[in-house]
C-alpha cells in the first residue's frame, strides 16, 4: 500500500479507517518522540488515505501524519475530509493536536466526523475545535483582497 487504498464507501467504515491508519502507523518516523501515529481519511470522492507522522531532528519540523493525509487529499484533486481516524502505534485512538485540528478544518470542515475509537460515538471536528478561525472569517474580516 503506498498510503492510497483507493475507492471508499462514501459512509464512514470506521473499522477500515482504523485499519489503515494503524496498518500505516507502522511506518510512521518517530526516532525522537517513539509516538508512531497513524491518521486515515475518507475524502469527499470516497477515497480512502492514509499518512503518518515522519519527525525530524530539529523536533520543530516534525509533520504530524494528519498533515501528510492533507497533503495527499489535495495532491489526490480532493476537496475534502469527510471521516478521519487517529490511532497511536498501539492501535488505540488519537485526538488531533491543536495544530491539526485547524489544517483540519480547512480541509473538512466543521462536520468532519472524527473518530472515538471502538464503540463511541465520532465527534464533529467543529466540538473539538469550537470558536474556530476559518477562511469565512479571514475573507470577511480582511481590509483588502489577496496579492494578485
Ligand atoms: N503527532 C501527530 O502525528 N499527530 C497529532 O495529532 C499529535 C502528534 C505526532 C507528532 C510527533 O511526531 C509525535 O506525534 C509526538 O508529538
Amino acid at each position: 500500500m503506498n498510503g492510497t487504498v483507493g475507492p471508499g464507501p462514501a459512509t464512514p467504515d470506521w473499522e477500515r479507517l482504523r485499519g489503515a491508519a494503524r496498518e500505516v502507523a507502522g511506518r510512521a518516523h518517530a526516532p525522537w518522540s517513539g509516538l508512531s501515529v497513524g491518521a486515515a481519511g475518507l475524502s469527499d470522492d470516497g477515497t480512502l488515505l492514509a499518512a503518518c507522522n515522519v519527525e525530524n531532528a530539529s523536533y520543530g519540523l516534525t509533520l504530524c501524519a494528519e498533515c501528510g493525509l492533507v497533503s495527499m487529499l489535495r495532491a489526490g484533486g480532493g476537496h475534502a475530509l469527510v471521516a478521519l481516524s487517529v490511532v497511536a502505534g498501539d492501535g488505540g485512538p488519537l485526538t488531533p493536536c491543536g495544530r491539526c485540528r485547524q489544517v483540519l478544518m480547512d480541509n473538512g470542515g466543521p462536520e468532519m466526523l472524527v473518530d472515538a475509537g471502538p464503540g463511541a460515538d465520532p465527534v464533529r471536528l467543529a466540538d473539538l475545535l469550537p470558536g474556530a478561525f476559518d477562511a469565512a472569517a479571514l475573507t470577511a474580516r480582511r481590509q483588502r483582497g489577496p496579492a494578485q
